[in-house]
């Protein structure tokens, strides 16, 4: 059996609008192991968010196949691909994305109860482990707008791991955090990583925190330089 998690073959996507049509991917290949922590580095607009949302399922490449467990994800349903996406991926987004009228538990705990074998009281007892490896026992009641803006991140996190995902996609995870913080924030990753022997795919500006990868990849205008 192969320990390839995740696999993308020549992924191209472009967005049109009207008579303009924007190549955003340019033929874009990777592979990622089981337990492997690969950054991707780019600068502003290179096409990094778009092609986390592609190997997410989120979207679909104009061109290309993605791979899940060896699977082809990409060319499944819209519901398919959400299903896949919550039995084997965690996804952190640039902007968190939590629900604003959920308190912090209820957002971690929602990817668990949105499985067709959902038990609430397991899905509570999971969710307070997970917000109190990110350190935030003490804002479980808490909504999102009552959450600084790290807080938020964090929650976010706990979210992407509550279902120990094979794969977690996190693009961004420490970008509004102050550098103490977003170091914090890459200990307890690989922390996580190590306890759930799970591979990481994340994007982020900051190269010295891409260094504690296994692997970087740089992007530029939709293709690896
Ligand atoms: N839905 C869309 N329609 C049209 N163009 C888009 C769309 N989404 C993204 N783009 C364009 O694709 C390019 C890449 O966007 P993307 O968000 O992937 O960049 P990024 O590398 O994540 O940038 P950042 O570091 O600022 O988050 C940008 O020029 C953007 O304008
Ligand atoms: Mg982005």
């Amino acid at each position: 059996m192969s320990n390839i998690v995740l696999e993308a073959k020549d992924i191209y996507k472009s967005f049109t609008d009207g008579k303009t049509s924007v190549d955003v991917i340019r033929g874009l290949s990777l592979k990622v192991e089981a337990g492997e922590f690969v950054s991707i580095v780019g600068s502003s607009g290179s096409g990094k968010s778009t092609l986390l949302h592609v190997l997410g399922g989120l979207d679909r490449p104009s061109q290309g196949m993605v791979f899940l467990n060896g699977q082809r994800f990409d060319n499944l349903s819209e519901t398919a691909r959400g299903h896949k996406r919550n039995q084997y991926l965690g996804f952190v987004y640039q902007f968190h994305h939590l629900l604003p009228e959920f308190s912090a538990l209820e957002n971690v705990a929602m990817p668990l109860m949105l499985r067709s074998d959902a038990q609430y009281k397991d899905a509570k007892e999971r969710s307070e482990y997970l917000l109190e490896r990110v350190g935030l026992s003490h804002r479980l009641t808490h909504k999102p707008g009552e959450l600084s803006g790290g807080e938020r991140q964090r929650v976010a996190l706990a979210r992407a791991l509550v279902t120990q995902p094979a794969l977690m996609l996190a693009d961004e995870p420490t970008g509004n955090l102050d550098r103490k913080t977003a170091l914090t924030i890459f200990d307890l990753l690989s922390d996580l990583k190590k306890e759930f022997n799970m591979a990481m795919l994340i994007v982020t500006h900051d190269e010295q925190l891409a260094k504690s990868a296994d692997r970087i990849l740089h992007m530029q205008d939709g293709t690896w330089v």
